[in-house]
């Protein structure tokens, strides 16, 4: 394992906050974006990646080494998509991150944080750990001030032409607070 993953662990759950995996425990490339977000934000938009479901650290870091390696080759971005990502596994891994403009909801990537799950949920349900994570990031969100205390949230099939995050997925989350 390496020295960084065994010092983040010392430094577990600033206030509220789910335990975020780093680009480097997740070896990711190096993100080469240059323009950044302007917090707090207004919308909290959830995805799913219509991948690979993952329960175990290191299949979740596969996942998301995939993700980012289609996302940096096949369409030239330049790193992952989405500012965060959940596994199933029970954790959150950085994407883009909080001060990063991401690529995930057309005409939204400026005003908002795009948490995308790990999986293909149009047919079934993200396990409990995962529905947990995302929720407390969004509460991490707000508590650090990146996130409006009366944001939005939305399911991205509400603000594109998209069936994302899946039918299942987002019956779950049109019953969570801020829902609208
Ligand atoms: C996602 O799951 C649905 C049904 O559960 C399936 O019809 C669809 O093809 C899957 N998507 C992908 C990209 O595999
Ligand atoms: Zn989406």
């Amino acid at each position: 394992m390496k020295v960084a993953f065994v010092v983040f662990t010392l430094f577990l759950c600033s206030e509220g906050c789910p335990r975020i995996i780093s680009r480097s425990e997740w070896g990711g490339q190096r993100s080469k974006c240059t323009s950044y977000l302007k917090p707090p934000m207004t919308y909290a938009v959830i995805h799913h990646t219509e991948g690979n479901r993952c329960f175990s650290t290191s299949t979740c870091s596969a996942q998301m080494r995939n993700v980012q390696s289609y996302h940096m080759k096949n369409r030239k971005w330049c790193d992952i998509g989405y500012s965060f990502l959940v596994g199933e596994d029970g954790n959150v891994y950085e994407g883009r991150g909080w001060k990063t403009l991401g690529a995930h909801t057309l005409n939204y990537n400026s005003v908002g944080y795009g948490i995308c799950f790990l999986g293909n949920f149009t047919g079934v349900a993200p396990g409990t750990k995962a529905l947990n994570a995302a929720q407390q990031l969004i509460k991490c969100a707000v508590s650090k001030g990146m996130l409006k205390s009366n944001y939005i949230l939305k399911g991205h099939r509400q603000l594109g032409s998209t069936k994302c995050p899946g039918n299942t997925l987002y019956n779950i989350i049109k019953k969570w607070p801020h829902w609208q």
